[in-house]
């Protein structure tokens, strides 16, 4: 199959451009690099020893869209194009309504006209917002509490629409919980921006020394140990979970949502001594006040992908927190060191 990915150059699209190509899928990435190097593909290409050509341009743009489907006999198409900071989307909301929800229109547009049905949207389990019902299941009540979070939610409402309006269609909607850790090489991993808002990216700069200590977001949730949990999840069991649901897709019509989560949550904590354990590293940390927005706890009821993906998470919490400082040594400066 020959598969597009969308925003395929950042940080789960490569591992995902990995996963494919090493099951013996083409892929052609469309990405702005707005978050993103060509080196991320540059090392897809030395690990797999395939090409995954890169087109540079924008998806919420229907010409250089139409031009990359006219150009390349698409299959399917995995969504990844987007913008993701939750903070800077409160900042700038009419950045993020029109970067998110324009891309996902374009692609609605253009596929038809190339006959191309299959799409697999990235969405996040955001949308569950602050429902305190735990597991979450893929039927429960959604809702958001910040832009970024009602992109996801307006796409997968528009996706919605467009597959009851055109039978077939097949789409799948799949809410990622919090993804961590980086392919085993190495070789390709997250490289956020300035400093990371999230927690795994922020933990292996203090182990780096590049940022002195941790602040720990409250302590005083009612949660195990007081700190937040969440369901992490290993960066190449979410790209496997890309390759299980493409092939649900395939042959299938209308919509589908999955959770992709292990179902295990963990606390801040949890992730600061499984990270020291797994690395033999000291994380310096302070317990700071609550983050606003933060919810207490957040995990996946993950029975649903298993049973019609035949997938599951295979990989543990330590092997997350060493693949996640294997990347981080390796390129203390991201792809641009
Ligand atoms: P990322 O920023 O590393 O990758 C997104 C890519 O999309 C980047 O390479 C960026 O340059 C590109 N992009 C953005 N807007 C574009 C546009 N208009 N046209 C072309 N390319 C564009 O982020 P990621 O962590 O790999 O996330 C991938 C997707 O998964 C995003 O949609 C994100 O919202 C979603 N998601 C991520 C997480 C997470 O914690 N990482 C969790 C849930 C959902
Ligand atoms: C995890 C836990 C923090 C940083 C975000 C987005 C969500 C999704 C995934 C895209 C929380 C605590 C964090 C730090 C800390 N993205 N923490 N100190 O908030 O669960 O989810 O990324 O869809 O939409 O909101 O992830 O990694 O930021 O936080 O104590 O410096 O770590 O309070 O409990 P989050 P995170």
């Amino acid at each position: 199959m020959r598969v597009l990915l969308t925003g395929g150059a950042g940080y789960i699209g490569s591992h995902t451009a990995l996963v494919l190509l090493n099951h013996g899928h083409e892929v052609v990435v469309l990405d702005n690099l707005a978050n993103s190097s060509p080196e991320a593909l540059k090392r897809v290409e030395e690990l797999t020893g395939k090409k995954a050509p890169l087109i540079v341009g924008d998806c919420t743009d229907e010409k250089t869209v139409e031009a990359v489907f006219e150009q390349n006999d698409i299959d399917a198409v995995i969504h990844f194009a987007g913008l993701k900071a939750v903070g800077e989307s409160v900042e700038k909301p009419l950045d993020y309504y029109q970067n998110n929800l324009d891309a996902t229109m374009t692609l609605c547009r253009v596929m038809p006209r190339h006959h191309c049905n299959v799409l697999i949207f990235s969405s996040s389990a955001t949308v569950y917002g602050t429902n305190p019902q735990m597991p979450l299941r893929e039927d429960f009540p959604t809702g958001c509490t910040n832009p970024y979070g009602w992109t996801k939610w307006i796409s997968e409402r528009i996706l919605t629409d467009v597959a009851k309006a055109d039978p077939t269609r097949s789409f799948i909607l799949l809410r990622y919980f919090n993804p961590i850790g980086a392919h085993e090489s190495g070789r390709i991993g997250e490289d956020p921006s300035g400093i990371p808002n999230n927690l795994m990216p922020f933990i292996c700069q203090v182990a780096s020394g590049k940022l002195d200590h941790l602040r720990v977001f409250g302590d005083d949730y009612p949660t195990r140990d007081g700190t937040g949990e969440r369901d992490y999840i290993h960066v190449m069991d979410l790209a496997e979970g890309h390759m299980a649901a493409l092939n649900y897709a395939i042959d299938r019509q209308g919509v589908e949502v999955f959770n992709l989560g292990t179902g295990t949550p963990y606390s801040v904590l949890d992730i600061v001594h499984a990270f020291e354990n797994a690395n033999d590293l000291k994380i310096p940390y302070e317990v700071t006040p609550r983050r606003p927005g933060d919810i207490a706890v957040c995990y996946a009821d993950a029975s649903k992908a298993k049973n019609l993906l035949h997938w599951e998470a295979k990989r543990d919490l330590t092997a997350m927190c060493h693949d996640a400082w294997n990347w981080q040594k390796q390129n203390p400066k991201g792809y641009n060191g």
